[in-house]
């Protein structure tokens, strides 16, 4: 794994790091993913992997390591590079065989080093307003763990929480055949670096994965899971299934045209994040010759 471009100073020693997780299979997509990735495939205007991607931005991180397949470790270091584009660090690992979610922390132990870390899936997108702040909020605590639950009417394909009498987060059950509550856990997770080692004694579940909620369940058992809401007005989608992408694609291009806005857009999000000057952005517009190019130019007009 290629080193860290810059030196970690004592202040950015406290940064918290981001792991994208684009590897597994996207056996449900096929045969769209039998030539490209699943995070590579369209949501209406983007590649599915800018949305979770501008998620970590917007919680400030700014050092990413990016895990997916060998095959695939080409196209993304063509969509993403080296980070600079973006005024961010993008690191690189594989994942050779899809073990599960939590494997993420054992093929990202050395990047994430002592550091508090966020992991996110590469087929959740999220939006709503307010998200940064709430982002932002949950990168600043740097003890313990923080996990997003959202209602959905059919739970039972996620991790689902198990509130007690007094409405206080008492477990979380892994694609329950009947879910304890609506409230599915999305794939968004901050972490303090004990999940290295937390990931490292898992042991598969009986379907063969180190599992996420495994590791959410242990922090919740050491009394240090915090769990979010996100209400109504958040939206998360999951892009799993061919007609879950298609609604994801549907639902980002009406929140576009309602907002005027674009819900993901790299550029604008590093710029307004602080990670790239105007300078930098401009010179990014001029990279399109179409209506994201003009949206990107637009950012700065707009301020
Ligand atoms: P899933 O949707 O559970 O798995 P998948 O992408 O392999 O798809 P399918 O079930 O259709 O075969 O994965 C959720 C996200 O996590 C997705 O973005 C892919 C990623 N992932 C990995 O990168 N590695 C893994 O080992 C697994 C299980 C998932």
């Amino acid at each position: 794994m290629r080193k860290p471009e810059r030196c970690p100073s004592t202040e950015d020693r406290a940064h918290r790091k981001g792991i994208l997780l684009a590897g597994g299979r996207g056996s449900r997509l096929a045969p769209l993913t039998w030539a490209a990735n699943k995070h590579l495939l369209p949501v209406y205007d983007k590649p599915l992997a800018y949305y979770p991607m501008s998620v970590l931005m917007l919680a400030g991180i700014r050092h990413v390591l990016v895990i997916c397949r060998n095959e695939d470790l080409p196209s993304y270091r063509h969509l993403l590079g080296d980070g600079s584009r973006l005024g961010m660090v993008l690191e690189y690992a594989v994942q050779e065989e899809p073990r599960g979610l939590a494997d993420a922390f054992r093929i990202g132990g050395p990047f994430v080093g002592d550091d508090p870390v966020a992991l996110a899936l590469g087929d959740n997108i999220f939006a709503g307003k307010g998200l940064g702040g709430r982002l932002a909020a949950a990168s600043k605590r740097r003890e313990g763990a923080t996990v997003f639950a959202h209602p959905v009417r059919d739970p039972r394909p996620y991790g689902v929480l198990r509130f007690d009498d007094a409405g206080v987060p008492a477990d979380i059950v892994e694609k329950p055949a009947e879910p304890p509550s609506r409230y599915a856990v999305t794939g968004l997770y901050f972490y303090d670096a004990e999940v290295v080692e937390i990931a490292a004694r898992l042991r598969p579940s009986a379907r063969g994965e180190l599992e996420i909620t495994d590791v959410n369940r242990e922090y919740l058992r050491r009394g240090r899971l915090r769990v979010e809401t996100l209400g109504r007005g958040f939206t998360w989608l999951d892009t799993g299934t061919v007609p879950s992408l298609l609604r994801a694609a549907n639902r980002i291009k009406a929140m576009q045209a309602r907002r005027g806005t674009l819900i993901a857009c790299v550029e604008e999000v590093a710029y307004r994040m602080g990670f790239i000057d105007a300078a930098q952005l401009s010179r990014l517009a001029s990279e399109f010759s179409n209506a994201y190019g003009a949206y990107v130019r637009g950012v700065l007009e707009r301020g």
